[in-house]
């Protein structure tokens, strides 16, 4: 890449909060043939050529394991030059620069950098010679007029503010890490308007867009050099129709903008927001809601499954699947996109990873991520809860950080592309290689930090917990869990080495030694929910179909409730369908009171939420602390949707064989679930008539279709029964 010629430069004495604009005049247009960019920052960068905005990548450069890989965009501006050319970058904080929420405890050692940019420009003329124009002290910087930038704090933006360029200094920071552009770009992708303006109890202005999202507010107004419009952002409103902002915790996430004269448009530039309402905090004279719309920002990934059924709101928590995975796919998978967290959980996403492959393509967007993974694992093996890493952060533990497994497999599955496995090998060995430094059991995990099955409702009633924390890590047993996902991940790392050709016979032996131990340390212990559908999906009970009557029967005990948290959740329906209990399965999707999925659509949700009940019946929030409105975790369902009740599976990775045997219930009248595989297009729809269940079946590869137990081979085409 031409920009390793380039100097960094920053402006001297600046702080590190300072946002500056970097200027470079040149002449060019007549006799250039071609002219790109190469540009890469320490925060999040917008370039402009003669006021023109370059290229359409939001939050470039987007968040890596930035000491390690810092990703360089490529531009072909030719089209955009003129006779005489301005190129501007304006650089702020974003994710490189970024203050650690404080409830991480720790610090950010980038935090306190000024804002840098390195970049390269080459003019390739029509005679053949190159020209390139390099960062470094021929360039300018002024202050720019964003005042204060953060991905959680908003931005503050003064209009009037005038620019006074200075010469910029050359630093000595290093380019080892610089890498060319991998992930999928962000971009901006839809647009909403206003739903509804109105005043509420407590008299303030509020404007609700439908739709809880994640991006930002864009306007348009005529204003007088001076007057502001202050904006704060909101997922929900309280019991009483009030602005609720305390599930942001220390996220300010509000634009402050100080007009210029005159008409003028504005939309943040170096931040995003996950919102649903606004509340109009200040704002010149004369101005109304349809001055305003909200802008969808999320990778650059395709659509690729589709859902419908016969319930609107069955259809709706589909919506709401859709919707989290838009607002937590912005450039790496987060949690949440709206409180001071953001962060690529890795048990998170691992849990989506499934259902997150059948909605749209990531295969790019994974590959990135997952070199994210690695460059943030361990010398020793271990792999961070969080990626990107917070520095001198804790190790994830059992089912977060076996990402490093699950993910490249599920991958390979919906893809099969071997690649996935042979890039992640050698980190899944490392990883494993790991376990076994730090358990206090031979061949088990145990005595080691996990988050238990994160949010899961069994604590007993009685239980007083002496700190929230234990309540929020439901009741199944730590060295459970992480013994589980341990059997798993060697399971995982023997299949992805026999495909690799390697020699996986040592982990055989431990993988029977794992199971072995688990058996008899377990399988009289299995109490909880979670529990008992880690060890059915895992496949360790010697008695699998007597551990899933005992599941079934503990969750009618409780009236047909489900007590899993983020853990055992994403496997509960299928461990259910497998083992003969659909109709159990069928009767926790469609439950519409707490806890079950259609509960959060009753009180209005339009994402999926991070607690069951993160408004309560009585309208009241579950608290304040950990209470996002956009959490895909539970949203994993739909990989029981598309691959349980339509039915379709891979028979062979890829799809490029399938099995399809749908799972009708009466309770719904159709369903149907479309899914755009790498070898074509697959349709599974059932509906019910006065004449019995009609099956529509398309497929584009050779498939068993099962329906009411009789199996048939098929060649590709429709089908109806
Ligand atoms: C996140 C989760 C995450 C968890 C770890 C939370 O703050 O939002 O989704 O997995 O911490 O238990």
């Amino acid at each position: 890449m031409m920009i390793q010629q380039a100097s960094w430069i920053a402006m001297d004495g600046a702080a590190s909060t300072v946002v500056p604009v970097f200027r470079r005049k040149f002449s060019g247009a007549k006799g250039i043939w071609s002219a790109a960019l190469e540009v890469t920052c320490d925060g999040v960068y917008e370039a402009r050529l003669n006021g023109e905005r370059i290229g359409n990548f939001i939050l470039a450069p987007g968040w890596t394991e930035y000491r390690k890989r810092l990703q360089v965009q490529r531009y072909d501006i030719s089209d955009m030059l003129q006779e005489e050319n301005v190129l501007e970058i304006t650089v702020a904080n974003g994710w490189y620069r970024r203050t650690n929420a404080p409830w991480t405890g720790t610090h950010n050692p980038d935090e306190f950098l000024p804002a840098m940019v390195i970049a390269a420009l080459q003019l390739r003329g029509k005679d053949g010679i190159v020209e390139t124009i390099l960062t470094d002290e021929r360039w300018e910087v002024s202050e720019s007029n964003v005042t204060l930038s953060g991905i959680f704090i908003g931005e503050d933006v003064d209009m009037t503010r005038e620019p006074h360029f200075v010469p910029a200094k050359v630093c000595d920071y290093p380019k080892s890490m610089l890498i060319p552009q991998e992930g999928p770009e962000v971009h901006e992708q839809e647009t909403v308007y206003p739903r509804a303006s109105f005043r509420t109890p407590k008299g303030e202005w509020v404007i609700d867009f439908g739709q809880n999202l994640a991006g930002y507010m864009a306007f348009d107004l005529d204003a007088h050099a001076g007057e502001r419009l202050s904006i704060s952002t909101a997922e929900v409103l309280d019991r009483d129709g009030n602005f609720y902002t305390a599930n942001y915790r220390s996220a300010r996430s509000q634009l402050h903008y100080t007009c210029r004269e005159g008409h003028q448009s504005y939309k943040p530039r170096f931040t995003f927001f996950g919102f649903r309402y606004l509340r109009i905090d200040e704002a010149p004279e004369g101005f109304t809601a349809d001055q305003i719309h909200a802008v969808v920002l999320h990778s650059e990934i395709r659509r690729t499954g589709w859902l419908e059924s016969s319930d609107p709101m069955l259809n709706q928590l589909f919506s709401n699947i859709i919707w989290s995975q838009k607002g937590n796919y912005l450039d790496i998978p987060t949690d949440c996109p709206q409180r001071d967290e953001r962060y690529g959980w890795t048990g998170d996403g691992q849990i989506f990873c499934r259902a997150a492959t059948l909605q749209y393509d990531v295969r790019q967007f994974f590959r990135k991520w997952l070199a994210d993974v690695r460059a943030a694992q361990h010398e020793n093996g271990w792999v961070p809860e969080v990626v990107p890493s917070l520095t001198a952060y804790k190790p994830g533990g059992g089912a977060w950080s076996d990402a490093v497994t699950i993910i490249p497999w599920q991958l390979y599955q919906t893809y099969g592309d071997v690649s996935f496995l042979s890039d992640m090998y050698d980190a899944m060995e490392k990883w494993l290689a790991y376990i076994p430094t730090v358990s206090t059991t031979e061949d088990l995990w145990t005595g080691c930090w996990t988050y238990g099955d994160w949010l899961a409702l069994d604590w007993p009633e009685d239980y007083h917990p002496a700190t929230i924390e234990l309540s929020k890590r439901g009741y199944s047993n730590d060295d459970l869990i992480c013994s589980a996902f341990y059997a798993n991940s060697v399971s995982i790392v023997i299949r992805a080495g026999r495909l690799l050709g390697r020699d996986v016979s040592g982990y055989e032996a431990l993988y029977r030694r794992i199971a072995a131990a688990y058996k008899a340390r377990f399988s009289k212990r299995l109490n909880t929910q979670t529990e008992k559908v880690l060890t059915l999906h895992f496949n360790l009970s010697d008695h699998p179909q007597a551990l899933a009557d005992a599941l079934a029967e503990q969750i009618r005990a409780c009236g047909m409730k489900l007590q899993t948290g983020l853990v055992g959740t994403p496997y509960l329906l299928h461990e259910l369908s497998r083992y003969g209990y659909t109709d159990i399965a069928w009767s926790l999707l469609l439950r519409r009171e707490y806890p079950g999925w259609l509960y959060s659509v009753s009180k209005g949700a339009t994402t999926v939420w991070e607690h069951w009940d993160g408004i309560k019946p009585d309208g009241t929030f579950w608290d304040d602390d950990m209470n996002s409105y956009n959490h895909y975790a539970y949203g994993s369902v739909a990989d029981w949707v598309f691959g349980v009740a339509c039915g379709i599976q891979p028979a062979e990775p890829g799809y490029a064989r399938v099995r399809i045997e749908p799972r009708p219930d009466p309770r719904l009248n159709s369903l149907s679930a479309v899914l755009d595989t790498v070898n074509g297009q697959i349709r599974s729809a059932w509906k019910y008539t006065d004449r019995g269940i009609r099956y529509e079946i398309d497929t584009p590869v050779q498939a068993e279709i099962v329906l009411d137990g009789k199996s048939r081979v098929v060649e590709k085409g429709r089908y109806l029964f």
